[in-house]
């Protein structure tokens, strides 16, 4: 026996992903900056002020000099810091986008069922994310803070100073939030639109040839420039409205920063206050309203990135939350399926239901069944593609779930029933990703898929470009690249789906004789066919009907049924309510 599966939880589980994001210390410096660079740009004002109140009522040359050189210096380091601060968080933004990447991707790829494109974004938002933190929102968001200082100071020059900076505040506080609401309705609005748009591009650019040779590429133009509109107008709408207000907010800052300079002016006369604090206090309050005009146009950026990292989050989650999968022995291939049952939302009856049968190594099983009866569903449980839902699918007695992903991979040959081959050379397409590949691997697969010979004839042997998809193979090559693909490495479980589809009498007697060869060396097949000759190979035949097992067991049993269409022969339930199941005769091993 195995030992037990013990699901020990990785240390990164449950913590949140910017807790895990390395480098995020850089934001103590950034702060720090934002902090010193802030106090430095007070020079200016405190620079006016003391030129108006000591150098002209003095009209001491060398004070004057002195104070410019303290003010150029001061300026000089808050530059020096601004650059530092951008230049941290363009790191810190590079960061992100290398550490968040890989687990978004890496949830993408553990998610998709390769039929829905609903996940195609979430790399998008990391670079969203990305271009955000480096772009110019959030600086103005960490100056943002320092507001009350600078109100602090202006109430100390004159509480008429402050006044006035508190009522724009709370003006453009109030622009600020009319303005939030606007941006949010604008991306709820303009987001679904825009993901429909992009499906609809991939599509017809993914098509593109197909696209051309129906006539559709005015059509499909058309198509795109009315999702487009649809997806435009919220921010065309939106975007006019941002910038009305923003257009205002300039105006009230403008509008206070002369109101400043007139109380000023008064206050002088009233013997108040100095001249200089004049210039000083619209300069501050000039300080004090930019960041907050600048939130304005920013909102839209911000509530984008919000949602952004909200999508992020939950595409990471089930990385982060995975737990680490003990890693099992080498499997000899056994696979086992009990009260096999799978349905979808979308669709009322179960699309597999109690399908029950065992694949030993060494065996063949055949699965037969008319059109949409589930056949190619079941393949892609057994290749853990989509999760039951009731029911086990046991490889070596351990439940597919228990599984490491990857380790499960190595052992599990897969074609599916349309055949896309990945990669640029038919080498590549053979050995996917396995970076550890060898040529002498690769020429086997190719050799027991019985493809050696075909690949040799290819213009550039093992080395041919395949064209995306591996378009610029025929049919029939692509189904023994990919073949030869579920046969390479050390597959103990090989699954194919219709391979036999595309070929010719010639090429199903090849396969026929690799899948023997792949039984010789242990291996457990499971097959998919709609044509007879793979039937002379099987040791057992799986007859499925409208999702239900019609019928297990030898060819010799089953073909008939397959015919007659008779009723499937029923063991006696063992108990109220169990799901009828089929007799599994004991299948022996076939020369
Ligand atoms: N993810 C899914 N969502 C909704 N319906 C699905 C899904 N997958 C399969 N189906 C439905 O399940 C049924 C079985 O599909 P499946 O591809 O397994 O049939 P099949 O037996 O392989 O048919 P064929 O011989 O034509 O390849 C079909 O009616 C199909 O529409
Ligand atoms: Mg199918």
């Amino acid at each position: 026996m195995y030992p037990n599966i013990s699901r020990v939880a990785s240390a990164s589980s449950k913590r949140s992903l910017l807790g895990l994001i390395p480098g995020r210390s850089t934001f103590v410096w950034i702060v720090a900056f934002s902090v010193s660079m802030n106090i430095l740009l007070l020079v200016i004002p405190f620079y006016s002020i003391e030129i108006f109140d000591r150098v002209l009522s003095s009209g001491s040359v060398e004070t004057l000099i002195g104070l410019t050189g303290i003010a150029v210096i001061a300026l000089a380091f808050s530059a020096a810091f601004d650059t530092f601060r951008s230049r941290l968080l363009s790191r810190f933004a590079v960061a992100f986008e290398r550490y968040v990447a890989p687990i978004v991707l890496e949830s993408v790829i553990a998610d998709s069922s390769g039929r829905g494109d609903s996940r195609v974004n979430d790399l998008a938002k990391v670079r969203e994310l990305r271009s955000f933190l480096s772009g110019g929102t959030v600086t103005t968001l960490i100056d943002a803070p320092f507001l009350p200082l600078f109100i602090f100071i202006l109430f100390f020059l004159h509480p008429w100073y402050g006044i006035i900076a508190l009522i724009g505040t709370t003006i453009l506080l109030v622009m600020g939030f009319v303005s939030r609401k606007i941006a949010r309705a604008e991306i709820a609005q303009a987001t679904g639109a825009a993901s429909r748009t992009q499906a609809a591009l991939d599509g017809i650019v993914r098509h593109a040839s197909l696209v051309r040779a129906m006539g559709w590429t005015r059509g499909a133009v058309r198509e795109f420039m009315r999702l487009n509109d649809q997806a435009l107008s919220p921010v065309v709408r939106g975007s006019e409205r941002v910038a009305a207000i923003a257009s205002a907010a300039r105006l009230v800052r403008t509008v206070l920063q002369i109101a400043a300079i007139g109380t000023g002016a008064w206050l002088v006369l009233q013997n108040e206050v100095l001249s200089g604090s004049l210039i000083a206090s619209s300069l501050l309050i000039a300080r004090t309203l930019q960041p907050m005009e600048g939130l304005i146009s920013a909102w839209r950026a911000l509530t984008s990135a919000h949602e952004a990292w909200i999508q992020v989050c939950a595409a990471a989650a089930p990385v982060l939350e995975r737990t680490r999968k003990t890693v099992l022995p080498t499997p000899s291939g056994e696979l086992e399926v009990a009260h096999l049952t799978y349905r979808t939302a979308a669709v009322k009856r179960p699309i597999l239901a109690e399908v029950t049968f065992q694949c030993r190594p060494g065996e063949i099983v055949v699965v037969i069944g008319p059109t949409g009866a589930g056949k190619s569903t079941l393949l892609r449980l057994i290749a853990a593609l989509e999760r039951p839902t009731g029911g086990t699918i046991r490889l070596d007695r351990a439940a597919l779930e228990n599984w490491d992903p990857d380790q499960l991979g190595q052992f599990v040959g897969y074609l599916p029933q349309d055949v896309q081959l990945l990669g640029g050379t038919v080498a590549e397409a053979i050995a996917g990703f396995d970076e550890n590949a060898r040529d002498e691997d690769i020429i086997a697969a190719a050799m027991l898929a019985q493809a050696h010979e075909m690949i040799l004839s290819l213009p550039q042997g093992y080395q041919t470009a395949i064209g995306r998809d591996g378009n610029k193979l025929s049919g029939g090559q692509r189904q023994r690249i990919g073949l030869a693909r579920a046969f390479f490495g050390d597959r103990k479980l090989i699954l194919l789906d219709e391979p036999n589809a595309n070929l010719d009498p010639e090429g199903e007697e090849a396969l026929c004789a690799a899948v023997q060869r792949a039984r010789e060396r242990g291996a457990a097949l499971v097959i998919v066919t709609h044509r007879p000759r793979l039937l002379t190979v099987a040791d057992a035949v799986l007859l499925l009907r409208d999702g239900r097992q019609f019928a297990f067991g030898p060819p010799s049993g089953v073909l008939p049924l397959s015919v007659s269409g008779a009723t499937p022969i029923q063991t006696p339930r063992s108990r109220p309510g169990e799901a009828a199941s089929f007799k599994i005769p004991v299948v022996g091993r076939r020369g």
